[in-house]
């Protein structure tokens, strides 16, 4: 199988990126944000009272995860019940971030991404897929751009909608998220000895395609 990873900052444009990718190559691209959300959605249901080790470890108990493919739209069913509408949500997002720093929720969360890309062709994206899931994928890249220009574009996504935030707030929480992306002791971002690094600050999504396709065409014989 050949498993391309692709991790970068938030707002770096790597789920399109993915998705142009594996549209292109005909391979599945593995969400591997999802599955941290799809876990929030199951843990915020258990009604804990805050998110600290012994609840985490009490939620993952006898949890049992599923992912599966409709029209290319990636479902997460936990212990029975797909959340995949719900994982947008804002509440989610913040909760998704608070536990996902937790080792043993990221080892449960490391072994289905791996059984995944054992058995597909597979773009999977996230912030430690080459470093710690997938050490030795096919293709590494690592992604990033000027952090003004990766606010603007989210600011230029979402400003027509009811309560969008200002452009300030959007580089204000984009600059948190760096930082905590980047500071935590599990996991964090960062590129792989050997990830090649692409900034897309003066690129399109068209050329930032094109370049990634040569590169992976370079290293693999598709
Ligand atoms: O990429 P995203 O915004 O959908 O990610 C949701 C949350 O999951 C975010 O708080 C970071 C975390 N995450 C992670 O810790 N490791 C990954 N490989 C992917 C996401």
């Amino acid at each position: 199988m050949i498993n391309i990873a692709i991790d970068g900052h938030v707002g770096s444009g790597k789920s399109t990126l993915a998705r142009g990718l594996a549209d292109r190559l005909g391979f599945k691209v593995f969400d591997t944000g999802a599955i941290y959300r799809g876990l929030a959605c199951a843990y915020k249901e258990k009604k804990y009272n805050g998110v600290n080790e012994e609840n985490i470890k009490d939620f993952l108990k006898d949890i049992d995860v599923k992912i599966f493919f409709e029209d290319k739209l990636q479902h997460i069913v936990v212990c029975g019940k797909d959340y995949t509408q719900y994982l947008r949500l804002e509440e989610i997002s913040m909760l998704a971030a608070q536990i996902s720093p937790y080792k043993i929720l990221r080892d449960k969360v490391v072994v289905l991404q791996r059984d995944f890309a054992k058995e597909n062709n597979c773009i999977m994206e996230g912030r430690d897929i080459a470093t710690v899931v997938l050490p030795n994928a096919d293709v590494k890249i690592f992604i990033t751009a000027n952090e003004k220009v990766r606010a603007n574009r989210r600011y230029e996504q979402i400003k027509n909608q009811p309560d969008a935030p200002s452009y300030d707030e959007i580089l204000k929480d984009l600059r948190e998220r760096d930082y905590k992306d980047e500071h935590r002791e599990v996991a964090p971002l960062k590129p792989a000895s050997d990830s090649i690094i692409i900034d897309t600050s003066n690129m399109n999504l068209e050329q930032t395609i094109e370049y990634c396709l040569k590169i992976i065409k370079s290293k693999t014989n598709i």
